[in-house]
């Protein structure tokens, strides 16, 4: 469709909007960048120029009006160093200005707005203030489609907007790495720009309890540190343990609570039980299973045993907590977690067992169902809804629970059958611990690839359920769980730009929702992360390159990106690549000692940093743990080492189940030295018996072998390299040995020998060179 078509149209249907306004295809005109794309947008003529005296005009006495348009200066302040006065009455005759206005929109959720941009003027009218907000939010981002300062122009168009989800979420876990309050500002601010508006608050867990609770001080004072395991959890100098540590005193609590309202989120926060409750249990074991659990918080990831006493002393206990909890945050729903609880330990006990025929209740799924059940009594009875993971069906739902699907949407397609309400939150696709690209350069996490992309086209109406249940998807979050995200930056990073894709799946009508589209408004939403100052990860649309030796001494440079967006530029002469280098189509042979420069560009505008490939024979004949196949599919980690407790870390691509790697089409014509760098991590996994499933292999020698079979890893032993000190202490190790020609390409299995998974054996890297020449250099 035209531009001068969509003209013609007076209101338009969101999927047309989203397409003309921001296609990559029609650079000529001009792009409507919001994101969400608004449900209704018309474009009109010319723009709308916001200089230093533009001004905010609300009416005379409307005082949320005036907040609103507070904001609005303040956040261009921040993004263009403007700062619109904000006046009471109407602009001069003449004058163009903003202003904030009250009035009927299309739509009545409470988040409706209409935004008019005209040469003459920018008006935002809404019937409430949340609707007001998002208005401003919407100006602000036509405001800030590039990371300049000073004035910007606006795109003339006319905006009618309400999102399709009451629900747009975003869960931080902030029990296994903590983030500072700056940092959860910085995310606040992010959302909001975004039109997201629940911060479901994962405040407590095994590895953590980080909420001041005044009445169990034990809770944080005990509760809130850890060592991290192996390397990392001593001084190398004096071997002292390093703790780990943190919580948020209620005061910072109230504070965040205040500023995430006056930006339109709720902070729902989320309190665990029965289960994940090592730390309160470490803090007050008298309310748990075991008169003996562990004395300190573990460095240990995964589901722990330990759980609640089902009993009135543990419930004193807990509403004492939820008081506490809900006189610092007003959220509607109180989250009460529910998943994971291993009934173990409920189980084994006779006095448990004896409660489970005492109450006449099934097994001890039942008991949980009745555990919840009491929990949410407490909350309905101060006014509060709860909400919980699925496992919360299991046993019975409680009368009036809202159900937080996480094992994929099933637990929503069930809980919408029984009439209740759910949020849309599955693991692998809104789970931001998984790697956005297969790129080294990705930060840690679970191997398992969620793109950008994918995350854009979840599914939020599941053809599973009726029209009638759909009703009862109040909507969907992504879930940042931190195991792997030690920094916050880290955490930054792999939640944005992703969470930008759920903002407007949560936000823009189904049919509005277009990738090509969205994808085309990158380069505003780049410009905007930064403005706000979040972190955000690039991997995804920069040019990753595979080297590999080709004839006649050259080196063969294949570039791709993750995305695939865009088009690759490259440059060999050491120029930096522009939107003007050579167009990368095929990949390129190339002369060692030369560097591939190379960047992707979308449309006229760079996507990502440039990334320089130093090429040499070296680097074609090396594959680091990422390059290489990983065998299993057990726990499948990008997983950083544990040492040094400063400074960068080695990241390993890894099967904790099954620690093994292939190198896929080794050219064994003639005889090789393999290279390999090593490293160790601690086995810091709560897996339970699992852990008796992982294959060891018996050492020959004192520190072990890496073992190199043919043709697969019930393949034929060719080489068993012994690792010698390389496998001693915590820094990477080389180890080096000869690998006998075999006539023609086969596939390497790696492995090592070991007596245990303590430590477990890592490759790093791994280069075949000529016989005799070593990969080291
Ligand atoms: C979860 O990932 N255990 C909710």
């Amino acid at each position: 469709m035209t531009f001068s078509a969509l003209k013609a149209s007076a209101i338009l249907s969101a999927s047309v909007a989203a397409l003309a306004f921001a296609s990559a295809t029609h650079a000529a005109q001009p792009v409507l960048t919001l994101t969400p794309a608004p449900a209704q947008a018309t474009p009109g003529q010319g723009t709308f120029a916001l200089t230093a005296r533009t001004r905010i005009f609300v009416a005379k006495g409307d005082v949320e009006a005036r907040v609103v348009a507070g904001q609005l200066s303040d956040m261009l302040f921040k993004a263009r160093g403007l700062k619109p006065a904000v006046v009471e009455g109407a602009p001069s005759a003449g004058e163009a200005a903003i202003a904030l206005a009250r009035g009927a929109v299309s739509s009545d959720k409470i988040e409706a707005y209409k935004v008019e941009i005209a040469p003459t003027g920018v008006v935002i009218t809404a019937p409430k203030r949340a609707g007001l907000f998002y208005g401003a939010v919407s100006v602000w981002q036509l405001a800030v489609q590039d990371a300049a300062k000073g004035p910007a122009q606006l795109p003339a168009v006319g905006i009618d907007d309400a999102p399709r989800f009451a629900w747009r979420g975003f869960m931080l876990d902030s029990a296994r790495h903590f983030q500072s309050v700056e940092t959860i500002k910085s995310i606040l601010d992010t959302m909001a720009a975004h039109k997201l508006n629940v911060l479901h608050w994962h405040l407590v867990d095994d590895q953590g309890w980080r909420l001041e609770i005044r009445k169990y001080p034990k809770l944080t004072s005990e509760g809130s540190w850890r060592v991290p395991a192996g390397a990392a959890g001593r001084d190398p100098k004096t071997g002292k343990p390093i703790r780990y540590q943190g919580f948020y005193t209620q005061d910072q609590v109230r504070e965040l609570v205040a500023y995430a309202a006056a930006r339109g989120i709720t902070i729902v926060p989320e309190i665990e039980m029965p289960g994940h409750a090592l730390a309160p249990l470490v803090a007050y074991p008298q309310y748990g299973m075991t008169k003996a659990p562990p004395r300190a918080n573990m460095g240990d990831w995964g589901v722990f045993p330990y759980l609640y006493k089902p009993s009135d002393e543990t419930f004193g206990f807990l509403n004492d907590i939820l008081d506490e909890v809900m006189d610092l945050f007003p959220s509607e729903y109180i989250h009460v977690g529910g998943d994971e609880a291993v009934k173990d330990q409920w189980k084994a006990s006779p006095e448990v067992q004896a409660q489970i025929q005492a109450l006449g209740v099934k097994d001890e799924h039942g008991l949980q169902s009745w555990f919840i059940q009491r929990a949410e009594k407490h909350i309905n009875s101060r006014g509060r809804r709860m909400i919980g993971w699925d496992e919360i069906l299991e046993g019975g739902l409680a009368p009036n629970a809202t159900v937080m699907s996480w094992r994929g949407v099933e637990g929503a397609v069930a809980a919408a059958s029984q009439g209740h309400d759910a949020v849309l939150a599955p693991d692998s696709t809104l789970y931001m611990d998984r790697r956005q690209s297969a790129s080294a350069d990705e930060p840690p996490g679970r191997i398992k690839i969620v793109s950008l992309k994918d995350v854009y086209d979840f599914d939020a109406a599941p053809a599973a359920l009726t029209q009638a249940q759909r009703a009862h998807i109040l909507g969907l979050q992504a879930n940042s769980f931190t195991e792997h995200m030690r920094t916050d930056e880290r955490l930054e990073k792999m939640t944005f730009p992703r969470l930008i894709a759920v903002a407007e799946n949560g936000w823009t009508p189904e049919a509005g929702r277009d990738w090509d589209s969205f994808a085309a408004r990158l380069p505003a939403e780049i410009a905007r992360m930064d403005v706000l100052g979040v972190a955000h990860d690039t991997v995804p649309y920069e040019p990753q390159a595979t080297l590999r030796p080709a004839d006649g001494g050259q080196v063969s440079v294949a570039l791709a990106s993750g995305l695939g967006l865009g088009e690759i530029r490259y440059t060999t002469d050491g120029k930096a690549p522009t939107k003007a280098s050579s167009l990368y189509a095929a990949p390129l042979s190339v002369a060692p000692g030369k560097t591939v420069r190379t960047r992707t560009f979308l449309g006229d505008e760079p996507l990502g940093r440039v990334r320089d490939y130093p090429v040499s024979l070296l680097a074609a004949q090396t594959r680091n743990s990422h390059q290489l196949e990983i065998c299993g599919n057990g726990i499948n980690l990008s997983l950083e080492d544990d040492a040094p407790v400063s400074g960068p870390r080695a990241v390993f691509a890894v099967d904790l189940m099954n620690p093994c790697w292939v190198w896929k089409g080794a050219d064994l014509s003639t005889a090789l030295t393999l290279t390999a760098r090593i490293g160790q991590v601690p086995f810091n996994f709560q897996i339970g018996a699992d852990r008796e499933k992982i294959p060891l292999r018996a050492p020959a020698t004192p520190d072990g072998e890496l073992e190199v079979r043919l043709d697969g890893c019930a393949g034929e032993r060719i080489a068993a390299i012994p690792l010698g000190a390389a496998a001693r202490g915590p820094a990477l190790g080389t180890v080096g040995g000869r690998i006998p020609a075999e006539g023609g390409v086969h596939d390497l299995c790696l492995t090592f020998t070991a007596k245990s998974v303590e430590p477990t054996l890592v490759l790093d890297s791994v280069s075949l060179t000529a016989a005799g020449k070593s990969g080291e250099n």
